[in-house]
C-alpha cells in the first residue's frame, strides 16, 4: 500500500490506490491543462476556425521542443560528441515527419470553410512564425531579411538577432570536421571516422524534413487558397515555391556530386 499514514488508509476504505489521495500534484495541475485550453479562442463562429487554431498552436509547442534539441545536438558537437549529437537529431527528424503528416488534417478543410474565417486573419500569417525562423537561423540558413519585419524593440526581435549571432548547426559540424582533420570530401570515405559520416547523415535527415514540409505545405495551401496572394502579404505559393530549394546543409548536398 502507498505510504499514507493509518487513519488515512482507513478513511479511504482499503481499495486499490492511484495516488489520487495525495493532492498535491495531478494531470490536470502538472500539465496545467486548464491554462492550456483556455488558449484557443476563435475570432469567429467558423466551424473549422478551432481547428486551425489547435493545429498552429501544436506547430509552435513542437517547434519549441525541437528547438530545444537543436541547441543541445550543437552543444554535443562542439564538444567533440558525435554520438550524442546525433542522438538530439533523431528526436528531432521523428518530430519533424510528424509535422509533415500533421499538414493531411488541414486538408480535412475545404477551402469555402476556410474562406468563412480567412477574411480574419490578415495581416497574420505562418510567416511570422518566429521559432520557425529560429529553427532555420540555428540549423544554417541565416536570412537577415527576416529581422526587418520584426519590431525592433520586440523580444522576437532579440530572439532572431540572437540566432543570427550565435554558431549554426552548419557552422559547429564545420569546426568538429576542421578540428578533426576531416573535410567534407574527405567525409564519407574515412573508415576511421564513420562517427562523422554518421552525423552529417543525420544533419541531412533533418534538412531533408524541412525540406518536405516546405513541399508539403504549398502544396496544401494551393489546396486551400490556389493563386491567391498570402494573409502575410506576400504572393503566396509563388513565394513559397521560391522557398522549396532553400537548404540549411548545401555542401553536404553538393559533396554528392563530386563522390
Ligand atoms: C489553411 C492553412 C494555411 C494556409 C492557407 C497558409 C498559407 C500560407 C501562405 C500564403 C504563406 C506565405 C506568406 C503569406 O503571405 O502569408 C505561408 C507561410 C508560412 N506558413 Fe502557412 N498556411 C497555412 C497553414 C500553416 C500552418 C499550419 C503552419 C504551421 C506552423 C504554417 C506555417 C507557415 C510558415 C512557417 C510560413 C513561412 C514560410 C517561409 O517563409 O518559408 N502555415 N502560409
Amino acid at each position: 500500500m502507498s505510504g499514507l499514514p493509518p487513519e488515512r488508509r482507513a478513511a479511504r476504505g482499503g481499495g486499490p490506490s492511484f495516488g489520487e489521495e495525495d493532492r498535491r500534484l495531478s494531470y490536470g495541475s502538472y500539465l496545467k491543462i486548464a491554462e492550456l485550453l483556455q488558449l484557443q479562442q476563435p475570432l469567429t463562429d467558423a466551424h473549422d476556425e478551432l481547428l486551425f487554431i489547435t493545429i498552429h498552436q501544436a506547430y509552435e509547442l513542437w517547434f519549441k521542443l525541437v528547438l530545444f534539441e537543436l541547441e543541445s545536438a550543437r552543444e554535443a558537437m562542439q564538444a567533440g560528441d558525435c554520438p550524442t549529437s546525433q542522438w538530439r537529431l533523431k528526436r528531432v527528424t521523428v518530430i519533424e515527419s510528424l509535422l509533415i503528416h500533421q499538414v493531411d488534417v488541414l486538408d480535412t478543410m475545404a477551402p469555402q470553410d476556410f474562406l468563412q474565417f480567412r477574411h480574419r486573419l490578415a495581416p497574420a500569417s505562418g510567416f511570422q512564425s518566429v521559432q520557425f525562423r529560429e529553427i532555420e537561423f540555428l540549423s544554417g540558413l541565416k536570412d537577415p531579411a527576416y529581422l526587418r519585419r520584426l519590431e525592433t524593440d520586440s523580444g522576437e526581435r532579440a530572439r532572431l538577432e540572437r540566432r543570427l549571432a550565435e554558431p549554426s548547426l552548419a557552422d559547429a559540424f564545420a569546426a568538429l570536421l576542421e578540428a578533426s582533420g576531416s573535410s567534407i570530401e574527405s567525409l564519407f570515405n574515412d573508415p576511421g571516422r564513420r562517427d562523422l559520416f554518421q552525423l552529417s547523415e543525420s544533419l541531412l535527415e533533418h534538412d531533408q524534413a524541412f525540406s518536405l514540409w516546405r513541399a508539403r505545405h504549398v502544396q496544401m495551401v494551393e489546396r486551400q487558397i490556389g493563386s491567391k496572394t498570402g494573409t502575410g502579404g506576400s504572393t503566396g505559393s509563388s513565394y513559397l515555391r521560391s522557398r522549396l530549394d532553400k537548404r540549411f546543409f548545401p555542401e553536404l548536398w553538393a559533396a554528392r556530386s563530386s563522390l
